[in-house]
């Protein structure tokens, strides 16, 4: 019996000692110390030793089976340890090589434009409102006091979808739904994209526009000057200078242009201002009574003025650039130098 248990101590611990994974310690432990394993057996076996060396042999074996356990839960921490080592090495991150850089993102030059301009209306007691691009000739034109073979329609030539269905050419159209949707006195803006046939290095199929309506009463010329001249330093700086031309839109009358210091030469006068100092900013006008009546607004009792700045040309010149299609072609070469 006391040989047999130096045995299994003996043979246990070189197996432990070489043992090289996790997987193999298992096996040797059951070989072992499992149910039927050498040394359960032998503890098994205990009752056919004479009871004079039981305590002799019950003590050894003992000792045997700590000893294998201790070899085992050392090596099991050897291998273990050795494992998480070995994953470490393979998972290493390389602190120390160049990262690729975070790129900055912008707003496009158009959307900064276009939330100045908005910021300010919004300040001044307009409602930002939004409509369709794709509108029906009555919106577009019709009720707009452009009728069908009206000379006025050339100057939009258009996209249409069928004869009745088009490519909104002006946010006018926006003027007309505002009108039919809403109680006087109200003040409206919405921006939106526009289409036109027209292309050329300062003219674009899409560009963008506003549209500022208001309805109430008795306003009418100056009160539109005078909102137009407050706009007008707020967007370009106390010393703007206006300038204010007749016109011609079929649904306002008085009609007018705005113009306002160039802001590429400040001033001075340059190429794109042709010398004047002046680029022109607005559409505008007092809106035409045929035009309140056909929304269903009493033009005995409200008046109102609208106006409507093409916003593509105002962001080119402040920003130095010589091709309207920049702003629409998404190139990153452009964008990052708006930045
Ligand atoms: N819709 C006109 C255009 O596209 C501009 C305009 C807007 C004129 C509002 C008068 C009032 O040219």
């Amino acid at each position: 019996m006391k040989n047999k248990l130096e045995e299994i101590l003996k043979s246990g611990t070189s197996e432990i000692e070489v043992l090289q994974d996790l997987k193999t310690l298992d096996e040797v432990r059951v070989k072992y110390l499992g149910k039927a394993g050498a040394l359960t057996q032998i503890l098994r076996g205990m009752k056919d030793v004479p009871a004079e060396e039981r305590r002799e042999v019950g003590s050894l074996a003992n000792s045997v089976r700590e000893t294998l356990e201790k070899a085992l839960s050392e090596k099991w921490a050897e291998l273990e340890n050795a494992a998480l080592v070995a994953e470490m090495e393979k998972e290493k991150i390389d602190i120390t090589e160049p990262s690729r850089g975070v790129k900055r993102g912008a707003l496009h030059p158009l959307t900064r434009f276009n939330n100045k301009f908005m910021e300010i209306c919004v300040e001044m007691g307009f409602t930002v409102i939004q409509g369709p691009e794709i509108e029906t000739d009555y919106y577009n034109f019709e009720a707009l006091n452009v009728p069908k073979n009206h000379p006025a329609r050339d100057m939009q030539d258009s996209f249409y979808i069928t004869d009745n269905i088009l490519m909104r050419t002006q946010t006018s159209n926006m003027q007309i739904r505002a009108m039919e949707k809403m109680k006087p006195p109200f003040k409206v803006v919405c921006p939106g994209r526009v289409n036109r046939n027209d292309s050329d290095s300062s003219h674009s199929p899409i560009f963008n526009q506003f549209e500022a309506l208001v309805i109430d009463e008795n306003i009418g010329l100056k009160d539109l000057m005078m909102m137009i001249k407050e706009i007008l330093k707020r967007l370009f700086g106390e010393d703007v200078k206006m300038r204010v031309r007749p016109s011609y839109f079929p649904f306002t009358e008085p009609s007018i242009e705005i113009d306002a210091t160039c802001q590429r030469c400040q001033g001075k006068g340059c190429s794109l201002c042709k010398g004047t100092g002046f680029s022109e900013v607005f559409g505008a006008g007092v809106v035409n009574p045929k035009v309140l009546e056909m929304s269903g607004i009493d033009s005995v009792k409200y008046s109102g003025f609208a106006f409507g700045p093409g916003i593509d040309r105002s962001v080119m010149v402040t920003n130095k650039i010589p091709n309207i299609k920049y702003l629409f072609r998404n190139d990153l070469r452009f964008l990052k130098q708006m930045r």
